[in-house]
This record gives C-alpha cells, sequence and structure tokens, in this order.
C-alpha cells in the first residue's frame, strides 16, 4: 500500500489524524478574539500557567540553561534533578523516584528493565499505549486481561506460571486515560502478591488530583506497588515522567532502560516546574484535587440529565461521551467547535472498535457557568446527530 493509499484508507474509516495549531493551551482562550472553552486539555489543576511554575522555570533557564547536555548517566543528571527524585518520593511514599524524559518514555523503559531476559507481563485490556509497548519492548510473553477482570487476570496468572528464571509483572493504569475509571488495585495487589509477580501501576490520571494530598489511588489506598510510574504533563502542569520504586528496583532501571540511559535527562525547567507543582499538590493538601472532583461530578451530571449515556460513578476528571461510530465522533467533535469548544474525538486504536467518543476533561480552569455552557452545547449536538433521542 502506498501512503497515499494507506491514507485514504484511514480517511475512510474514520481514523485520519492530522494537527491543528492552537495560539494557547488553557482551559479557557481566545482565538480570533473569541472565547474557547478547551475540555481536551489534561492540566487539571490548571497549574500549566501557574505564576509559582513559570517563576521555577524561569529561574532555572536563568541559572542552568535549556538543556541538561547529557543522559542521566553522563552528564545530565544535574542536583535539580535529584532534589526532584528525593521529593517525589516522599510525596509518594516510596523508597526513591527516577525521573524520564516524559511518562511514555518511562513505561518504555520500566517493563523492559523488570522483565530482564525472560518475563511474563500481564496487562488491562484497557492500558495506556505506553504501558502496552512497555510491554511488547520487554520481548516477553504477555496476557492481556479483560477490563479491570480480576478474575480474569487470576485465571490468566495460574493458566501461565512463572517458569525458572521468570520474571512476571502485573501491569495496570490506577485511572484508565480514555475512561477515566479506576482499577481495583486493592484486588490487583492482593492477586500480584499471591501469584509472588510484581506489580506496575501507572499513576498519570490520579497523581495531583486523587488520594491524600493529591499523592494517587496507591497512596490512598495504603499500598505499594513495586514500580508507581507518572506523567508530569498533566496535573503537574509540566512535562517528563517519573518511576517511583525500591532502591534496588532503581538500580535495575538506572542501569537496564534503554529510555533512561540513551535519552538526555529532562531540562531543568521541566525538573523545576515540576517541583513548583508538587510544593503545591502539598501545600493545598488535596484541595486542588477535590475541587476539581466536584466540578466533575457536577458536569458528569448535567450530561447525565441531558440524556447521554454516562459512566455510573465519576473517579477522575475525565468524563467519556460515548458516540461509537468513528465518523459521528469527529462530527460530534466539528460541531462542538462551531460553538468554541474543543473537546477531542477518540476512536481506534486509541479505543476499541465501536467505542469512539468524546473525552471531556474537566479542569479548574473551568466555572460553573463554563461547565453549564458546555453541557447545553453537548446536548444540542447530541439531539442534532441522533446520538440522544
Ligand atoms: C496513563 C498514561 N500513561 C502515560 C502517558 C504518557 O505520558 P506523557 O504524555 O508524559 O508521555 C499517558 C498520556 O499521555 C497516559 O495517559
Amino acid at each position: 500500500m502506498t501512503p497515499d493509499q494507506a491514507l485514504s484508507d484511514l480517511k475512510r474509516r474514520g481514523l485520519l489524524r492530522s494537527l491543528r495549531a492552537l495560539p494557547d493551551n488553557r482551559g479557557k482562550l481566545e482565538i480570533g478574539g473569541e472565547t474557547w472553552l478547551n475540555f481536551s486539555s489534561n492540566d487539571y489543576l490548571d497549574l500549566a500557567h501557574h505564576p509559582a511554575l513559570a517563576d521555577a522555570a524561569t529561574a532555572a533557564v536563568r541559572q542552568l540553561g535549556c538543556s541538561s547536555g547529557g543522559s542521566r548517566l553522563t552528564s545530565g543528571h544535574l542536583t535539580v534533578h535529584a532534589a526532584l527524585e528525593s521529593a517525589l518520593a516522599d510525596f509518594t511514599g516510596m523508597e526513591t523516584a527516577l525521573v524520564f524524559g516524559s511518562g511514555f518514555l518511562t513505561n518504555l523503559g520500566v517493563i523492559p528493565a523488570l522483565a530482564g531476559n525472560r518475563a511474563q507481563v500481564f496487562c488491562d485490556r484497557l492500558n495506556h499505549a505506553s504501558l502496552i509497548d512497555g510491554a511488547l519492548m520487554s520481548g516477553g510473553k504477555w496476557h492481556r486481561y479483560r477490563h479491570n477482570d480480576t478474575a480474569h487476570l487470576e485465571t490468566l496468572l495460574s493458566r501461565h506460571p512463572a517458569q525458572e528464571g521468570e520474571t512476571r509483572i502485573v501491569v495496570t493504569d490506577s485511572i484508565f486515560s480514555m475512561d477515566g475509571d479506576a482499577a481495583p488495585l486493592a484486588e490487583i495487589f492482593a492477586i500480584a502478591r499471591r501469584a509472588g509477580a510484581l506489580l506496575v501501576v501507572d499513576e498519570s490520571h490520579a497523581i495531583g488530583v486523587l488520594g491524600p494530598a493529591g499523592a494517587g489511588l496507591c497512596a490512598e489506598l495504603g499500598m505499594t506497588p513495586d514500580v508507581l510510574t507518572c506523567g508530569m504533563g498533566k496535573a503537574f502542569g509540566s512535562y517528563g515522567g517519573f518511576a517511583a520504586c525500591s532502591h534496588a528496583l532503581a538500580a535495575l532501571i538506572v542501569n537496564r532502560a534503554r529510555s533512561f540511559i540513551y535519552s538526555t535527562g529532562l531540562p531543568p525547567a521541566c525538573i523545576a516546574a515540576s517541583h513548583a507543582a508538587l510544593g503545591l499538590f502539598i501545600e493545598h493538601r488535596g484541595a486542588l484535587g477535590e475541587g476539581l472532583m466536584d466540578r466533575a461530578r457536577h458536569m458528569h451530571a448535567l450530561l447525565a440529565a441531558a440524556d447521554f449515556a454516562m459512566p455510573p460513578a465519576v473517579a477522575s476528571p475525565i468524563l467519556p461521551v460515548m458516540v461509537g461510530d468513528n465518523h459521528a465522533a469527529l462530527a460530534f467533535a466539528d460541531r462542538l467547535a462551531e460553538k468554541r469548544i474543543l473537546c477531542g474525538a477518540i476512536r481506534p486504536p486509541t479505543v476499541p472498535p465501536g467505542t469512539a467518543r468524546l473525552r471531556l476533561t474537566v479542569t479548574r480552569a473551568h466555572s460553573a457557568a463554563d461547565l453549564a455552557a458546555a453541557a447545553d452545547a453537548f446536548a444540542a449536538v447530541g439531539r442534532d446527530l441522533g446520538v440522544l433521542q
């Protein structure tokens, strides 16, 4: 198939993606003199423009420059990296933490590093792409259990016992990025322990938002996974990723994770902004996340009242508005844009076939009036397109 044929095939199936440059990335932004509401951003706590982050990043650039200048194992490991890692370890209640270039690179590095030469990886079917790619890159056998189906996980673990010298790893998101629901972490933790498997939990959509002082769902449950991973481009309002774990596993990761070893260390500005965000989580003792979750519950109620088939519970600020068909989801997003609302149409392979949706994220930039206006717009478009009867 030529590139042109491949592109027209994607278009025919409603799967073509393209870039659109925005002048700004706030939850509420100005485009050509008009105010738009942005419901596609993961800047949940509206920290990306917070003066504390901007000041910290600016000072870091002035003092340390724009790049770390090398891999962490050569000259790119600065005292600011070490300080952030120590603060992240304290915050998550883990022994230590390692900062990576992004959340994707964290998962891509950590899973193969734990896997070593021989492993079996057990993944939730709806795990984020970076966890799936990490499992694939590990070169081990991998098994996918039905979404949040702990009985299925247990069956797969008993069907595929560890062979001599083999590591088994259970991998799950704590909050699933496209559905916004939570994993049954306490059960998964118990199952992994019983099976003698390592447990990796991705807390990218939970840290800063959920748990004590925003320390995530594992902290809320008082459980310590073997490795907790997180991207810092979401509630942190910054960029980068980290893995928190024991000293022994961190040493293994530093020695084996290719995305850590063969990649330039995160620039000082990102480190400083992330550290400032962490300071705000701690200073507000979870109140930022609690306020956000109140708004998410309010938006969920508005959409349910408009007759959208919403998930029964609100576990996070991610609210999926299900459409089903790929073309219909694109049309929905286009019609929302006519009403000056940005909300991404999420289609396969990001979500399973037949479950295209609008992924609506509430952030602290949205007022009650913004939420009401958006819910009205969703209802009007839903009725016009026949998503609502
Ligand atoms: C659950 C999850 N893990 C990891 C990532 C990747 O993080 P990053 O954007 O920092 O690469 C994302 C989203 O982007 C995510 O949703």
